[in-house]
């Protein structure tokens, strides 16, 4: 007999005994015993009046606990002394460390409260401004409920809380943001979706702070306005409150964000491959489709860096498998063989969910029980769900073994002299352990069978020998489980929380592992649901560290939990090919690279679902080349649309990947500063423009690093587009000619279907690499060129970092800082990592006139030429890149 006799109907029971009172009957806390040692108060918080009992009994006593850990942040963690409460492993998510010669009256934030009833407020000391206020909000902490709200400014420019498909900006009335990781085809609005990030910045004029709940339960944090004001609460149905509150800066919006990386770690780099353009699709049928979208991009021209190959290679939707007859192993080594000759890269992608197959002879399946690695269920017996290749178990990351097991596995399947020889991988499609049994899933087999998982192929295979590039042990199913951390309390109904979250799935477990499914610690799927797809990423993140020591991983997936970035890249997910998509796909890359530090993000290029128009994949493959991450991706029943399919998308693909391409240096060294200090890779217009009002609201329009303004026509068949430009002074990046902004919109006529507005921001020097090229590897072989771009203030900043784009720990790097003052321009640093390429031209923008005297090193040229329609002066240089130089223009 199988598993599936659930411990269900035992479980689905007590709901719905403690609705009869109301939030509002709710007593609070009283402080006593309120304690203070060096940083740390600490107080008592005892039931204030009547339990009110709302989702649950109230806890009588509770334990508040405020640390102030640095300068900048604030710890506050209120915990049931008497019980062992869930909390997010510290596996899983190191705490920050705090810095010990912290004093609360150095810091820039204090913790201020009120004993009875008890509420507290966070303030900005300097001006003693409340950032963050519980009073008038009782406290209501339950073992399935915990309550706390904040009162907001009225129209608060709140960001973050994700993942979702909304607007940068949230909106301050009816919104309910909801955290479970969800397979969420369309990647609807206002739905609860892959990633898990209960974060958020406010943005005031006076400032910008954030607040952290570490937290991986599911909750609904809601933002509304009422009579009383706005206010935003937090509902979430397990765990612990853990605050980490951020004081960010009255001046850098982009300081709280920094202040963030300090909690969740700084992003992880990646290749310099990886900035490269990627192709992939579910539905490449055979290793001959495959082989011929290689070539086809290279006879069109169009530089594609990384082939990637979806679900489709598996025999039966089993991973570490291939389909002998579709991806036979000798043709798939030879795919990746032509690729790495080629300077290419290939990906390949994959599901945690391993088909259950005993005595089936399927090696994983075999050594993960072998090893007893699987979730298991309530009942002890392995967890059984559904998936493609149909009846599966999922490996509990939790497993001590599981490490072994998959980098094992890795090595076998990945094995470059007799397996696939993958550069990257995308781990993947169904990252939290989606599958697709309806609850309840009694008999997953039936549902198999009914569903036809796995899927029949419904192509012929091809000819195995087809020619291409011509243009160029089974065991047991019965287990005793390890002692169990967290105790199911038979009063906990884990299946159906009193509580119930706005899981658009339904209920906690639909299409997901039950959530009283075990993990090998004891800990259970109710409190760890949203980590799995991070922990999976992490695994997978070793594992490829393993078969390449020494070299950085591109893991890409689509669910993460914070500080996933520390390791991992991502893509948000289904989208449909409609302009819906293509815009909010802005928000949702400022979201993940703006304030949760996964930096390494793009959405599907052309849209996966549906079928995209020619228009439409034109225009996105130049938004695209300004997603950090750049991946064309689409679903196996939508038309084809790799960007040679249209010319007029192939010509946008070719433009907007020769900007990307010049500015890849600029984008790697802003990556490069994320990862020692968190400063953000995108920002929306209002981290650089913090007073600006109109800027808050702004996300059709973002900058690419620091200084690349990008304007994205965003309406269908449109061939102009209105544009919000600050005031400051811009430059086209494709003439160079200057244009004032005057704090207004501005309307750019003609913008037609193989152009995308870009602009550089004032106070820029840009490291550009001389030419676009058809890999990155030909393209670290391009001359540097310089591009002054002075700000109003007639001076200009940048910097450049160059190393060898691989490896983890780098034997040399090449740090410079470009600096434009009073007419010259110096370039400093160190030359450690030989870039083997010479500084082309130093161009200086904005010159009113000829220069009369231009001098490189203190020496005279005769060389510059000026062009007065855009005020360029071009001066050609020459000479390696091995030291600093000045050019001095006067
Ligand atoms: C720790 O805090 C002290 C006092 O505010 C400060 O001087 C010091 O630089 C901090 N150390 C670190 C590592 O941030
Ligand atoms: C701190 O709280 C107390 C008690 O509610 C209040 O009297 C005081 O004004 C608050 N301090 C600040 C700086 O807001
Ligand atoms: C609030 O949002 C819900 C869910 O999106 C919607 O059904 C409801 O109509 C909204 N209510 C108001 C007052 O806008
Ligand atoms: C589970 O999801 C399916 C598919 O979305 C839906 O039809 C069903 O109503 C859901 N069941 C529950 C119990 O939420
Ligand atoms: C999602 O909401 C935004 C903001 O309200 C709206 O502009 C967009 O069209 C919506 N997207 C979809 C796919 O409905
Ligand atoms: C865009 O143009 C196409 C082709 O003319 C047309 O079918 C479509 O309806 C237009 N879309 C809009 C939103 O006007
Ligand atoms: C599109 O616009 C760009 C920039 O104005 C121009 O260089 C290009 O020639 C135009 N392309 C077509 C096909 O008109
Ligand atoms: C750009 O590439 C072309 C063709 O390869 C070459 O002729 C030219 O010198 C390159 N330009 C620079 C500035 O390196
Ligand atoms: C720029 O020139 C001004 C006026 O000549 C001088 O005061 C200032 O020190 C110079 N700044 C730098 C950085 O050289």
């Amino acid at each position: 007999m199988h598993s599936l006799t659930r411990a269900l109907a035992t479980l689905v029971l007590l709901g719905a005994a403690y609705s009869a009172s109301t939030l509002d009957s709710c007593p609070g806390y009283t402080a006593t015993n309120v304690q203070t040692l060096g940083p740390t108060l600490t107080a008592d918080l005892v039931l204030a009046g009547p339990a009110c009992n709302v989702y649950g009994p109230d806890i009588e006593r509770l334990l508040l606990q405020v640390t102030y850990e640095t300068a900048s942040r604030i710890h506050l963690k209120i915990t049931d002394p008497s019980a062992v409460r869930y909390e997010v492993p510290e596996s899983v998510f190191p705490r920050p460390t705090a810095n010990a010669s912290t004093t609360s009256s150095a810091a820039q934030i204090a913790f201020n409260y009120t004993a009875s009833p008890f509420s507290f407020s966070i303030l900005r000391t300097s001006t003693n401004e409340v950032l963050f206020s519980s009073v008038s909000y009782p406290l209501v902490y339950e073992p399935q409920f915990l309550h706390l709200a904040t009162a907001l400014p009225t129209d608060a420019n709140i960001y973050g809380l994700g993942e979702s498909t909304e607007n940068f900006r949230l909106p301050t009335e009816n919104l309910t943001r909801t955290l479970w990781s969800r397979d969420a085809y369309g990647v609807p609005n206002g739905t609860n979706l892959y990633g898990n990030h209960p974060v958020y910045v406010e943005h005031r004029t006076t400032g910008t702070h954030g607040v952290f709940l570490l937290s991986s339960n599911g909750m609904d944090i809601k933002i509304n306005t009422s009579d009383t004001g706005t206010h935003l609460e937090y509902d979430v149905i397990g765990g612990v409150l853990d605050f980490y509150f951020l004081a960010g800066s009255e001046t850098d919006p982009t300081e709280v964000i920094r202040q963030y990386a300090e909690v969740v770690g700084t992003p992880a780099e990646v290749p310099y491959w990886a900035f490269g353009l990627h192709q992939c699709r579910f539905g490449y049928n055979n290793f001959v489709e495959v082989a011929d979208v290689i070539t086809n991009y290279s006879l069109a021209d169009i530089p594609l860096e990384t082939m990637w190959t979806d679900i489709d290679y598996m025999w039966n939707r089993r991973i570490f498998t291939l389909d002998p007859d579709y991806f036979p192993l000798t043709r798939m080594r030879q795919i990746i063989e032509y690729l790495h000759s080629h300077d290419q890269h290939y990906v390949l992608m994959t599901d945690p969910a391993v088909a259950y197959a005993p005595g089936q002879g399927y090696g994983t399946y075999d050594r993960g029980t072998v090893d007893d690695v699987w979730l298991k269920a309530a009942s002890g017996s392995f967890f059984l769900g559904l998936v493609w290749p149909g009846v599966t178990v999922f490996p509990d990351w939790f497993n001590p073994l599981v490490q072994e097991f998959w980098t094992n596995e890795f090595q076998m399947f990945y094995n470059p002299e007799t397996g696939l020889d993958i550069d990257g991988y995308a781990s993947t499609t169904l990252t939290h352990n989606v599958q697709f049994c309806d609850v309840p899933c009694n008999d997953p087999f039936q549902q198999a069978a009914d569903q036809d998982l796995p899927p029949p192929r419904t192509t012929i295979p091809p000819d195995p020998n087809a020619p291409i590039f011509v243009n160029s042990s089974s065991a047991e199913n019965s287990f005793t489980l390890a002692l169990h951390k967290r105790q199911l309390d038979s009063n906990e109904n884990v299946l159906n929380p009193p509580y119930a979250i706005h899981n658009a799935a339904g209920a906690l477990s639909n299409l997901t592992s039950y959530s009283n499914a075990v993990h090998a610690n004891g800990l259970i799927e109710y409190d760890t649901h949203n980590l799995f797809g991070t922990m999976m990423s992490t695994t997978t993140h070793n594992a490829m560290l393993a078969r390449r020591p020494g070299l950085r991983t591109l893991v890409v997936t689509r669910s993460t939990f914070a500080g996933a970035g520390a390791r991992v890249q991502k893509w948000l997910g289904d989208n449909f090919s409609d302009w819906a998509h293509y815009r909010n796909s802005i928000a949702g890359i400022l979201n993940m690279a703006g304030v949760f530090h996964i930096p390494v993000v793009g959405a599907d290029i052309c849209g996966y679902a549906e079928d995209t128009t020619e228009t439409l994949c034109a225009r996105w493959a130049m938004l695209g080349a300004f997603y950090p991450f750049m991946r064309n991706h689409n679903d196996d029943t939508s038309i084809s649309q790799e960007f040679y399919r249209w010319p007029t998308v192939a010509q946008a693909a070719r433009n907007a990947l020769n900007m990307r391409y010049r500015l890849l240096d600029y984008i790697y060294t802003a990556l490069h500063q994320a990862s020692i200090d968190g400063t953000p890779i995108l920002n929306a217009l209002w981290y650089k423009y913090p007073q600006d009002t109109n800027t808050f609201a702004i996300d059709l329009q973002f900058l690419f690093g620091p200084s690349i303004l990008v304007s994205p026509v965003t309406v269908e068949n449109a061939t102009s587009v209105d544009i919000y430009l600050p005031d400051d002074i811009f430059y086209d990046f494709a003439t160079f000619a200057p244009v004032r902004g005057a704090g207004a919109y501005v309307e750019l006529a003609d913008v037609n279907l193989t152009s995308i507005p870009v602009y550089i921001r004032g106070g820029a020097v840009l490291p550009l690499r001389a030419n676009g090229t058809m890999t990155t590897t030909a393209l670290r072989q391009q001359n540097f060129e310089f591009v002054v771009a002075p700000g109003l203030d007639d001076t200009a900043t940048g910097a450049l970092y160059v190393d060898d784009g691989v490896s983890l720990v780098q034997p040399a790097t090449t740090e410079v800082q470009m600096a434009y003052v009073n007419g010259t321009l110096t370039v400093s640093g160190t030359f450690g990592y030989p870039t083997g390429v010479n500084v082309s031209s130093v161009v200086l923008l904005n010159a009113v006139q000829a220069p009369q005297i231009v001098k490189v090193n203190g020496q005279a040229v005769g060389s510059a030429s000026y062009d007065e329609s855009s005020s360029v002066v071009t001066v050609p240089l020459g000479f390696p890149f091995t030291q600093g130089f000045t050019v001095e223009f006067s």
